[in-house]
């Protein structure tokens, strides 16, 4: 796709061609990447290529959402994916809320189903909603007129997540089909671990879920993933190694004797990736734990992909919020 022109008429294309090919987005929300087919979530990553080069303009907005308003619920801490919202829906000219849970009515005890309501009869296109209880944002959906996108639920899915973590694999290895994925570490407690399985697995990818036992429970075979539990005997045959962070936040008991044994078998170090292939991408959604489950060489390392995992999170949003709001305007 070329990178000159109107990005809004870009991304209207992009969609109109999936539209030929009879690939239509009929969703008012994003809340999970199993809920879709392989050629809606090409239909993403097209659309995100064309809203790319806002970011790279001296004015970087487009007018795509002007007069929306975009509410960001976020009732879970969050550095990234925050910010990279509020920046996507501004890129897109829309008016955004920042919704801080901590200071907010439910610490007086109001239900999220009369918040969001509240929220909603305030004129809001889209919520985009963040919570530590796994199926609120679809919960929250089933209450709203509004389109509502998940920026995580628990341990089940952070689309956005998976969707600009597939979209940085295409742009760099050039397809998805046939690539051999590696996800390492606590793959159980991980929400971006399931969003990339299911994304990946539509899409053709070969994926192998790599931790201990404890971390990497055999369910996730059932799902269609390989599994792993020596890093080294495997490494050698991923085209992609995505680490995970120890979702300390969500271990309540010992899943491991200590955290230098498990950084031992299973950080990325320097010494590791040298069994790794030459050109494997490095990747890992944030916050990294410099020292546990990735050296701060291989981070900022020539494989790493980290920063423009960042970056290409504003466009992945971008289109989603463009496309959930043009079904929603549609219907
Ligand atoms: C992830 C999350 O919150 O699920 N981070 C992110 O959104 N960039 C992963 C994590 O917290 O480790």
């Amino acid at each position: 796709m070329s990178t000159t022109g109107d990005p809004v008429q870009k991304a209207k294309s992009a969609a109109a061609a999936s539209e030929r090919e009879s690939v239509v987005w009929p969703h008012r929300h994003l809340l999970a990447l199993e809920d879709l087919t392989a050629d809606e979530i090409r239909l993403i990553l097209d659309t995100a290529e064309a809203f790319e080069d806002v970011s790279t303009r001296s004015v970087k907005k487009v007018p795509a959402l002007r007069g929306r308003v975009v509410v960001n619920l976020f009732f879970e801490d969050s550095t990234r994916t925050k910010t990279s919202f509020v920046l996507a829906a501004q890129r897109l000219s829309a008016d955004v809320v920042d919704f801080s849970a901590k200071s907010s009515s439910l610490s007086k005890g109001e239900s999220i189903r009369d918040t969001v309501r509240n929220i909603e009869a305030m004129g809001v296109d889209l919520l985009i909603v963040r919570h530590h209880v796994a199926g609120t944002p679809h919960l929250i959906a089933r209450n709203v007129g509004c389109c509502v996108i998940n920026a995580g639920d628990g341990r089940h899915e952070h689309p956005t997540q998976g969707l600009l973590d597939i979209y940085t694999m295409r742009q760099v290895k050039g397809r998805i089909e046939g690539l051999e994925v590696a996800i390492v570490g606590d793959v159980a407690n991980s929400r971006v671990a399931r969003s990339n399985l299911h994304g990946l697995l539509k899409l053709g990818a070969e994926v192998t879920m790599v931790g201990p036992t404890t971390l990497v429970p055999r369910a996730f075979e059932k799902m269609g993933a390989r599994i792993a539990h020596d890093f080294d005997r495997v490494i050698e045959q991923f085209d992609v190694i995505n680490m995970l962070r120890i979702q300390r936040e969500r271990i309540s008991s010992n899943v491991f004797p200590s955290l230098q044994e498990y950084s031992r078998l299973f950080g990325l170090s320097a010494q590791r990736m040298k069994r790794a292939k030459p050109d494997v991408l490095v990747m890992h959604p944030g916050p990294i734990n410099r020292g546990i489950e990735m050296a701060a060489s291989v981070a900022d390392g020539a494989n790493s992909a980290v920063l423009r995992q960042v970056t290409n999170g504003l466009a992945v949003r971008m289109a989603v919020m463009f496309l959930c709001k043009q079904a929603a305007e549609g219907s």
